[in-house]
């Protein structure tokens, strides 16, 4: 048996310290999560992806009655990003929240399958996407792969055939 360790890196740090373009994507982000449908959770979020030719594409949470049929803010965005540009990188995604029934403090931390499909596409373009996690307090922690949300993730190499 042996131990190994592994080093993930974030950057914390305020929204002003972001390029004006990284904070305009976070502002696309806070945008997003008003046109959020989370009427069981009343937990609102958005997210924005900047792709490689500029474009911001924005995606919200879409909750349904039947709950495991709703899709969170970074995959709906990330999904349309993928069908409207499919072959265009994916530079930055952005993520924020907002809710009246929950005091947040901190930064929105994608869930594991959110993390899964940004491991995916940034395995998919070869180049890394960078996550901006976006606090109420105008906080945010960056990662500068999804590596770093994502150690060890499932990948599609190990779905080759004999
Ligand atoms: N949600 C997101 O949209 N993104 C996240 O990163 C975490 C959770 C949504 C799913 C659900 O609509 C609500 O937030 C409460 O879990």
């Amino acid at each position: 048996m042996q131990e190994k360790k592994i080093k993930l890196s974030f950057i914390y740090g305020k929204t002003s310290d972001l390029s004006s373009k990284e904070q305009e994507l976070i502002n696309n982000a806070k945008e997003a999560f008003n046109t959020a449908y989370a009427p069981y959770s009343g937990f609102l979020v958005g997210a924005s992806v900047l792709l490689e030719n500029g474009e911001m594409i924005n995606g919200s949470n879409q909750e349904n009655v039947a709950y495991p049929s709703g899709l969170c803010a970074e995959r709906v965005a990330l999904f349309y990003s993928g069908a409207r540009y499919p072959d265009i990188k994916i530079k930055t995604i952005a993520v924020s929240v907002f809710s009246e029934n929950f005091e947040i403090h901190d930064v929105i931390s994608p869930c594991g399958a959110c993390r899964q499909v940004m491991a995916e596409y940034e395995d998919k373009q070869e180049q890394s996407i960078k996550v901006i996690l976006h606090s109420p307090t105008d906080e945010v922690l960056i990662a500068k792969s999804v590596q770093d949300l994502l150690p060890f993730m499932f990948k599609s190499s190990l779905l080759k055939k004999h």
